[in-house]
């Protein structure tokens, strides 16, 4: 008994970082601009009988490969069986590269803008106080921005 709940326990399971809800303030959005603030929580889920500790990092959101935005995350930790979570502004603003490019020109007129948000974080999960296993994890969601709305959706992240 005791032997088969300390191997449960002492298991290591991977957290998951994600973006969990967002809404949006339209800036301008009038073509060739886009400008919209992301108000998100971001969520760290930690699975595991011990805490995870991690370190800070970033997380950046993509249009296709063009950078619009970023978000910093401090350092924490997630308690056991928790999941920290975090509200961040990123300001997503189009570059003006983007300017003559027609595929992202019909996304904001058609009101959905796809975007991907990448990030990789590093730490440690402890157990019984003195384990330490090294986990880092990544965190990869695809969005679409409602614009009129001011809404996010089909929010995915694996
Ligand atoms: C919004 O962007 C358009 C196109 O870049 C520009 O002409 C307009 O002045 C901007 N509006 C505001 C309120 O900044
Ligand atoms: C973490 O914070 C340090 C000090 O503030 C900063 O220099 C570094 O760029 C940050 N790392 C990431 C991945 O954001
Ligand atoms: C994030 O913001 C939402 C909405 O304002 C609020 O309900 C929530 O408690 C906040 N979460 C954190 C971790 O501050
Ligand atoms: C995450 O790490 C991978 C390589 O391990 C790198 O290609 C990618 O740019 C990093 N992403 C971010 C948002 O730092
Ligand atoms: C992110 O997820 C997509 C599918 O949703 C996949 O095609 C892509 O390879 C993943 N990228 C990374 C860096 O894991």
């Amino acid at each position: 008994m005791g032997i088969v709940f300390g191997l449960t326990i002492m298991k290591v399971k991977t957290p998951k970082f994600r973006v969990r809800s967002a809404t949006f303030e339209t800036i301008n959005v009038t073509s060739p601009s886009f400008h919209m603030k992301m108000y998100a929580e971001i969520g760290v889920k930690n699975p595991n009988f011990g805490p995870y500790k991690f370190h800070n990092t970033t997380v950046n959101f993509y249009y296709g490969e063009t950078l619009f935005g970023s978000a910093n995350i401090p350092k924490s930790k997630a308690g056991l069986k928790t999941t920290k979570k975090f509200n961040v502004t990123v300001d997503l603003i189009a570059p003006t590269s983007l300017a003559s490019n027609s595929q992202f020109a019909n996304e904001v007129s058609s009101g959905l803008l796809p975007l991907r948000s990448q990030s990789n974080l590093s730490g440690k999960v402890e157990l019984m106080l003195i384990m330490k296993k090294k986990k880092s994890i990544q965190m990869n969601c695809t969005m679409n921005v409602n614009i009129k709305s001011q809404q996010l959706q089909d929010l995915n992240c694996n």
